[in-house]
């Protein structure tokens, strides 16, 4: 704010301040003429209703001065005055900075006690999961949901099916550091009709029925523009992040239309580095949580 604002600002305010002064003083004055306090205006209605002139009640008035007492010391306390910061010298961002501190020494020994843990055993540890649910669901559900089950573009994370990989290792990477996937567009490549045949062609690779002549032409096309980066038999390279295209998850759709935009469009899906806004031991915590989300893992082990 430069120094013409911050005075703009001040006038205003003070200007505002002895007016509601004025003001109150000025209307409680006895004008010349008038009628004197606790007797009738003279104005009668409906035969016997009649105006007195009476004051303003006076715990009315107190509240006014009060206010306005209460405005000044909070003006002189706090920042309002333009570029003036008060004698307490509050300001929201430093507010807001002491309460993280705080908080920071209060939790982050639970934290520590925690990232010295395995993460496959922390994954059973029901209080620690307790806390992860509430992590997750302040930092990751909004891409992952609220119950880590995806949306179009962003992957589930319920199903172990992964892109990356779903060992803990892997895990922990992928948040701690982000994921950048990248599928090239290949629709100036292929031309209109490629598209089409590799799209049916990926669209049966999980058992549904297509026109055979469009498989066809589509399995050899998918083995020279595809495979190198998808697998021959279309699973995947979990180094690059490439999905597996042989089962029912799909990252953006697995409808036809859905997978020839995969093909003719791109995709570039973008998983944030966690390292940096949550710190490790939080991003272990994490780690565990979405571990311990895949429940066929889960039925496995049991
Ligand atoms: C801005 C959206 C966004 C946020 C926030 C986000 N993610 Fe992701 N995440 C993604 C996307 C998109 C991918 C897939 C990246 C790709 O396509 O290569 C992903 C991938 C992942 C993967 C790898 C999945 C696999 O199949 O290998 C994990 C694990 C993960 N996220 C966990 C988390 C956790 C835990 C958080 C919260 C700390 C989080 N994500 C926050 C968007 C997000
Ligand atoms: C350079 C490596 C590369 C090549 C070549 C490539 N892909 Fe991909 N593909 C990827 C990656 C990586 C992703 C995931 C993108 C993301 O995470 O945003 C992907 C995503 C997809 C998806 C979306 C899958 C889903 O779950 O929604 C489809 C479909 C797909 N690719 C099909 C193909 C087909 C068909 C070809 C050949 C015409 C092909 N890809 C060529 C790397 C590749």
């Amino acid at each position: 704010m430069n120094s013409f604002w911050s005075w703009y600002i001040t006038i205003i305010v003070v200007a505002n301040i002895l007016a509601c002064w004025w003001l109150i003083r000025w209307t409680a004055k006895p004008r010349p003429g008038e009628a004197a306090q606790d007797e009738t205006t003279g104005h009668v209605w409906d035969e016997n209703l009649s105006e007195y002139n009476k004051p303003m009640p006076r715990w009315w008035l107190w509240m006014f001065y009060i206010s306005i007492v209460f405005s000044l010391i909070y003006l002189i306390l706090y920042p309002g005055l333009g570029r003036y910061p008060g004698v307490l010298n509050w300001s929201a961002e430093t507010a807001y900075a002491t309460e993280r501190e705080q908080a920071e020494t209060r939790y982050a020994p639970l934290f520590a006690a925690y990232a010295e843990r395995e993460i496959t055993e922390l994954a059973t540890d029901r209080e620690a999961m307790q806390t992860a649910h509430r992590l997750f669901g302040n930092n990751c559900a909004v891409c992952h949901g609220a119950d880590g089950g995806g949306a179009p573009g962003f992957p589930s994370l319920t199903n172990n099916e992964w892109l990356y990989g779903g060992s803990p290792e892997a895990i922990k990477h992928s948040i701690m550091h982000g994921r950048q996937g990248f599928m090239p567009p290949m629709g100036g490549v292929l031309g209109e009709r490629g598209v089409d045949e590799i799209a049916t062609y990926v669209y049966s690779l999980n058992g549904r029925s297509a026109p055979d002549r469009l498989v066809n032409a589509g399995r050899a096309k998918f083995q020279q523009h595809c495979a190198v980066c998808h697998a021959a038999d279309g699973t995947g390279n979990k180094a690059l992040g490439a999905p597996n295209l042989t089962t029912e998850n799909w990252v953006y759709g697995g409808s036809l239309e859905a997978i020839r935009a995969s093909i003719r469009d791109g995709r570039s899906g973008d998983m944030p580095g966690q390292q940096a806004l949550l710190g490790e031991d939080r991003v272990h915590l994490l780690a565990a949580y979405v571990y311990s989300l895949s429940a066929e893992r889960d039925t496995e082990q049991e």
